[in-house]
């Protein structure tokens, strides 16, 4: 794809972004320590995940895993209960494996070669860590920063495709401070910039912004209309039908494949497609099952990044023994089994019905 922009970042880009930054950045506790460890977890929840809902399950995780060795050896249910409703559980896995790896190694990676070895950490995550834990000259280009350097730039070109970000990269890389305690902040204060002033989704706060002056894109008119985002692909849409199965007071879950979407964790019963209610009983009978009342029809939707679940649910009183592997739970263990929030809305449920 041609380039269509020929601007590139000013120098005088840097020093009035880090003054703003230490006069104005938010106070966030991964700001407040130089730990590899505890950078790069922040840092993974962060992923494709709001500020506000990371902060709680962060300070949680910490108290339960206070160091990478910590990690190492949990268990995984106890993980995945600590990850259960922040979405992306591979990420929860990845963490995982990458504490094993760096228990092993015996030391944290401390290059953006070595960081990128690590399972989940890609090029945004490993120079954000490189910069901020170990005050390595990386640029860490996430959403935030594409928005950013596309309006000051007043740069069309598509923000997905792979040759923006690396431009935008080296562009940064070029601007980059000198000194190690400005390399540190450098990449959050761009994000962070993005974040609160220069934001997505209707005006940017230009009448506060350090680089107002630099800004081609307001000096054009043009920022609101950046970045310019390409089409996706439509989410491919799957029809599902859930069943919340009670059998003397207990609910019925079953474990997810170990491979795949969610993968290991806890759901409800389920079958693909959306089954009329006249034709539930006969999924029923194929688990062995039989339905002794009907209580009511619940429907949901969760979106995936490629995919989406529209879901229809049945609550049914049943008798009958059901597949081996199945587990039947009191309002204790359901609390104890991570349930993805894709079920959300029949978790509420359940565990109503477990109340009851
Ligand atoms: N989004 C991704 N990384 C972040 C960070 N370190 N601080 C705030 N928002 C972020």
């Amino acid at each position: 794809m041609r380039n269509l922009t020929t601007e590139t970042l000013p120098a005088a880009f840097t020093a009035p972004l880090l003054d703003w930054y230490r006069e104005n950045a938010r106070d966030l506790p991964w700001r407040h320590t130089q730990d590899p460890y505890r950078i790069w977890v922040s840092e993974i929840m962060l992923q494709q995940t709001r500020v506000a809902a990371v902060l709680g399950y962060y300070a949680r995780f910490l108290e339960a895993f206070p160091s990478v060795e910590a990690l190492a050896s949990a268990s995984e249910e106890r993980l995945m209960k600590l990850w259960e409703g922040l979405g992306y559980y591979s990420r929860a896995r990845n963490l995982q494996k990458a504490a094993r790896q760096v228990a092993e190694l015996g030391r944290f990676p401390d290059t953006y070669e070595g960081l990128l070895e690590l399972p989940g950490v890609g090029e945004y995550t490993a120079a954000a860590i490189a910069a901020a834990a170990f005050g390595l000259r990386e640029a860490a280009v996430d959403g935030n920063v594409l928005r950013v350097v596309t309006r000051l730039t007043d740069c069309h070109d598509d923000i997905l495709s792979p040759q923006t970000k690396r431009s935008v990269r080296q562009q940064l890389q070029a601007v980059m401070p000198e000194q190690e305690a400005d390399i540190r902040i450098f990449c959050q204060a761009t994000m962070e910039l993005g974040a609160t002033v220069c934001v997505p989704n209707g005006p940017p706060r230009c009448e506060v912004c350090p680089v107002r002056e630099l800004c081609l894109g307001r000096v054009r008119g043009t920022a609101e209309t950046l970045p310019v985002k390409k089409q996706k692909k439509a989410r491919r849409i799957e029809e599902k039908t859930v069943f919340l199965l009670l059998r003397d007071g207990k609910i019925a879950l079953t474990r997810r494949p170990e491979n795949g979407l969610l993968a290991g964790l806890w759901e409800f019963p389920n079958a693909e497609g959306t089954m009329a209610e006249e034709a539930a009983p006969a999924q029923l009978a194929v688990w062995g099952l039989n339905p002794k009342a009907w209580k009511s029809r619940l429907t949901a939707k969760h979106l995936f990044t490629h995919v989406e679940w529209h879901m229809t649910g049945y609550t049914v009183e049943v008798t009958g023994a059901g597949p081996a592997e199945w587990e039947w739970i009191d309002r204790a263990g359901l609390a104890a089994h991570a349930v993805p929030s894709a079920f959300a809305r029949y978790y509420a449920e359940a565990q109503k019905l477990l109340e009851e």
